[in-house]
């Protein structure tokens, strides 16, 4: 039986297990193994951090190719539930972008603001293409109109900690997702 858990100062309820999950990033895998089995492109993968990166250990050691990995880290949320609103560049990519087609790696698509801030600064930066393959996708809160590539399960517009998202850093490491439970 899985449990609630707190975190500070919030109760988080169990939502999502570790064999829906794991079936849905193998999913995810397989789509991206197929769309390049054919092709001759090999894209890079820049894994956004921090959130990103158990998604992308799941995800990656699944694909039947062997890709450049690299990170970038921008930021949006404060310590808290909310978004800032505003997007830094914390990281520059640590992999040479330029005139390679990219995937990026998030751990949750919300507003979209990060993904849209992203894909037009690698472009910007001199990248061929940009695409997106998120964990999560919070369908109600996106606000943007560019198409997530992939995506492994859409989830409630609920705030979400666990398998690499957090609230105030603390979460990450939990190995299921968890949602704020709200009475
Ligand atoms: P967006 O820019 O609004 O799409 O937000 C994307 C970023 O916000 C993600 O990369 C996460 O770091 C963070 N985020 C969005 N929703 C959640 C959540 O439910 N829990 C924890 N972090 C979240
Ligand atoms: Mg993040």
């Amino acid at each position: 039986m899985v449990e609630d858990i707190v975190i500070r100062d919030h109760v988080f309820e169990p939502y999502i297990s570790r064999e829906e999950l794991d079936v849905a990033i193998n999913n995810v895998a397989e789509r991206i193994n197929t769309e390049y089995k054919a092709s001759k492109e090999v894209p890079i993968f820049l894994i956004t951090l921090s959130g990103a990166t158990f998604f992308a250990v799941r995800l990656l050691e699944k694909l039947s190719f062997t890709p450049k990995i690299g990170f970038v880290k921008c930021s949006s949320y404060a310590s808290g539930m909310k978004s800032l609103g505003k997007i830094k560049m914390a990281l520059e990519p640590t992999i040479e972008i330029s005139g390679k087609n990219i995937i990026i790696l998030e751990d949750i698509v919300d507003t979209g603001l990060t993904w849209k801030y992203l894909h037009d600064y690698l472009l910007k930066s001199g990248a061929n293409s940009v695409r997106i393959a998120s964990m999560l996708f919070k369908e109600e809160a996106y606000k943007e109109t560019a198409i997530i590539d992939w995506y492994a399960l859409k989830v409630e517009d609920k705030f979400l900690v666990g398998m690499g998202l957090d609230y105030g850093e603390l979460g990450r490491n939990l190995p299921t997702i968890y949602k704020l439970k709200t009475t």
